[in-house]
């Protein structure tokens, strides 16, 4: 029924007539207080049971993770969202009955049910209800909510196949669900949604525009910096997330110089001789010869760019780049998201072409 890879066990849920089965496995691990890694639409998530303090202390354990840097819970169905929120605005509803399930987590006052472990001690909770049918199936089979961050170790990109989970984690969690390939591929997005005023705490899967369009208001975004003295809105903002273990420059400039000016860095870097890792889309690509390419897709469809970004950064982190050199994206739509994570992997290497 199932494979097993330093102790982890994973179970491929995509092989249809044993799923059930696997599935109740599962459950039953996460009621027993493990670890299970599960596919959502987004990216994989490490779940623990919500409401059991050891089991979640695990997860930080597992992903070497601060315990300050508190996680999304994850639950079935709205109405187990009374048990973890204590005020539920207006606002709040409303958009959760629009995006959910999906990619929207929502930032509500929490109840004291909800372990500080999971929280990072703040009084707040972190809730989605997932789209993917296997994360769906685990939740209701569980009965409980259950709080998951991306299944990757601390610092890597999230995982959007089971094979990135288990090169991050095996043997340091108790079970791996192979759901296949994550549909969006970059996290849900983050609001604080508490007194009904809409703060954007991490772009994702559900864009501003959307948001806002449903409320009929404009979201306001955290332009948090590192060097201010006040703490940030959401603690994970602190942490520099993924960065390649190569430098990556980010080239922003309008579309018609792009090309020259990609063509012109890469040039500077082989005379060093240097080798060099492009992250392109298919039309910038067609254009390039590259010593190793990772292509995203089209650049007028974000969607494919956001599906394709943590495996290609994957990928190149294992490639014999030395440094990467990345296309910058229009941040219109889910663009957002992914101009968001490549800013983070390319800290202050940011190329500003006016
Ligand atoms: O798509 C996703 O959101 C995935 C899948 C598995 O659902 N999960 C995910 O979790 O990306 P994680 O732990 O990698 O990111 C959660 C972020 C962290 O940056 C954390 O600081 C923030 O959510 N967060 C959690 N609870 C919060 C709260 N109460 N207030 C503000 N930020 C919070
Ligand atoms: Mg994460």
């Amino acid at each position: 029924m199932y494979n097993k890879i330093g102790g982890t066990l994973i179970f491929d849920v995509k092989a249809a007539p044993a799923a059930p089965l696997m599935l109740a496995e599962a459950a039953r691990i996460l009621v027993g207080g493990g670890l299970v890694a599960f596919p959502t639409e987004t990216v994989y998530g490490l779940g623990a049971n919500a409401l059991d303090a050891q089991a979640v202390q695990k997860i930080y354990l597992a992903k070497g993770r601060p315990s300050d840097n508190p996680l999304i819970v994850h639950i079935a169905e709205f109405a187990q969202l009374q048990e973890l929120a204590c005020e539920i605005p207006p606002a709040a509803e409303k958009l959760a009955r629009h995006f959910w399930p999906g990619p929207l987590t929502l930032v509500l006052k929490k109840r004291a049910a909800v372990p500080d472990v999971v929280t990072g001690g703040l009084d707040s909770v972190a809730v989605r209800i997932p789209a993917h049918p296997v994360a769906l199936a685990l939740l209701r089979a569980t009965g409980r909510p259950v709080a998951a961050p991306s299944a990757n170790l601390a610092g890597r990109p999230s995982p959007t196949s089971a094979q990135h989970v288990i090169d991050d984690l095996a043997g340091r969690i108790d079970a791996v669900l192979d759901g296949g390939p994550c549909a969006v591929g970059v996290e849900s997005t983050i609001l604080d949604i508490r007194g009904g005023c809409p703060l954007l705490l991490r772009p994702g899967g559900v864009t501003p525009e959307q948001i806002s369009f449903l409320l009929g208001k404009k979201c306001l975004s955290v332009a948090w910096q590192e060097d201010t003295a006040m703490p940030p809105p959401s603690p994970g903002l602190k942490y520099t997330h993924y960065a390649p273990q190569v430098p990556l420059y980010l080239v922003l400039a309008p579309p018609e110089k792009l090309l020259a000016e990609i063509a012109c860095l890469q040039d500077k870097y082989r005379k060093q001789g240097k080798h060099v890792g492009l992250l392109l889309s298919k039309e910038l690509a067609a254009e390039l010869e590259a010593d190793t390419v990772e292509i995203l897709g089209s650049r007028d469809h974000a969607a494919e760019l956001a599906a394709n970004l943590y495996g290609a950064l994957r990928r190149l982190d294992k490639s014999a780049a030395e440094l990467i050199i990345a296309e910058g994206y229009s941040e219109a739509g889910l663009g957002l998201a992914v101009m968001n994570r490549l800013k983070k992997a390319a800290g202050p290497r940011v190329l500003v072409v006016e």
